[in-house]
């Protein structure tokens, strides 16, 4: 596991912007794996302006997203393949079927999950797969208790993570209780992961995660196990780390 602390967010948000940039022009037909959640919309942001401006090109490129809401349908505000769609998709030369996202209406989730999981090998697995993490431990929405090898299945949403989200939803009485997510065997499989994590309100879970016992407690700290792993932090993240910088 690589750390890599910058003094901003917007210095830790421009790392991971250009990473991900260069695999693109290394390699048109990657296979991207997406995250969403607040910190991942400025690396959005930055990746639609160098498509307007330096023309990055994603013509060739399949983006396979981590998660999806039970119950939300594509066109529901709060969907993360409307998040999706209005960060990125839409900014850029994606062609919207090489966008996958899990069906979170799908009239079988059980099937869901192994059609999901079906694509994404048919689509020879993912090159370089963008995490956040949430404060209950999550990637994706991996809830604590998470099997390591678990793959793309339904979950019931953890406390912290409805407190956490529920302002997006004015309220945790709206918030779905249930999601689909890539397992964290998924997750294991790619074969780049970036965790990106700003502020200090995540340090204590990043500390955790990346210091701590590699756990289905913190499902984010089976990260540890990966040979291609970066986590991407700025200062107030990286705050509990100590004085180390780097992990390898
Ligand atoms: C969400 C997503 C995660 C995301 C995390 C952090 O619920 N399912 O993939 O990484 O929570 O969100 P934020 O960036 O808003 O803190």
């Amino acid at each position: 596991m690589e750390i890599v602390i910058q003094r901003s967010a917007d210095a830790a948000i421009e790392f991971v912007t250009q990473i991900i940039a260069r695999e693109i022009r290394g390699n048109p037909r990657c296979v991207l794996g997406l995250a969403t959640g607040r910190t991942m919309e400025p690396v959005y942001a930055r990746l639609a302006q160098l498509h307007g401006n330096d023309g990055l090109d994603f013509s060739a490129c399949r983006t396979f997203n981590l998660d999806e809401y039970v119950g939300l349908a594509a066109d529901n505000k709060h969907s993360y393949r409307h998040y999706m769609n209005q960060h990125l998709f839409d900014k850029v030369n994606i062609a919207f079927d090489n966008t996958h996202l899990p069906d979170g209406v799908a009239a079988n989730l059980a099937d869901e999950g192994k059609r999901y999981e079906r694509l994404l090998a048919q689509a020879g697995g993912i090159d370089l797969q963008l995490l956040g993490i949430g404060l209950s431990g999550h990637i994706g929405f991996n809830e604590p208790l998470s099997a390591l090898s678990s793959r793309t299945r339904v979950v019931e949403l953890a406390p912290e993570t409805i407190e956490q989200n529920a302002q997006l939803f004015g309220g945790a009485h709206n918030m779905p209780r249930q999601a689909i997510t890539m397992g964290v065997g998924t997750i294991l499989d790619c074969r780049r992961c970036i965790l990106l994590a700003t502020g200090y309100e995540k340090s204590e879970i990043i500390a955790e995660a990346v210091k701590g016992p590699i756990t289905h407690m913190v499902p984010a700290s089976a990260l540890q196990l990966h040979s291609n792993c970066t986590v991407v932090l700025d200062d107030p993240a990286a705050a509990l780390l100590g004085r180390i910088s780097n992990y390898v």
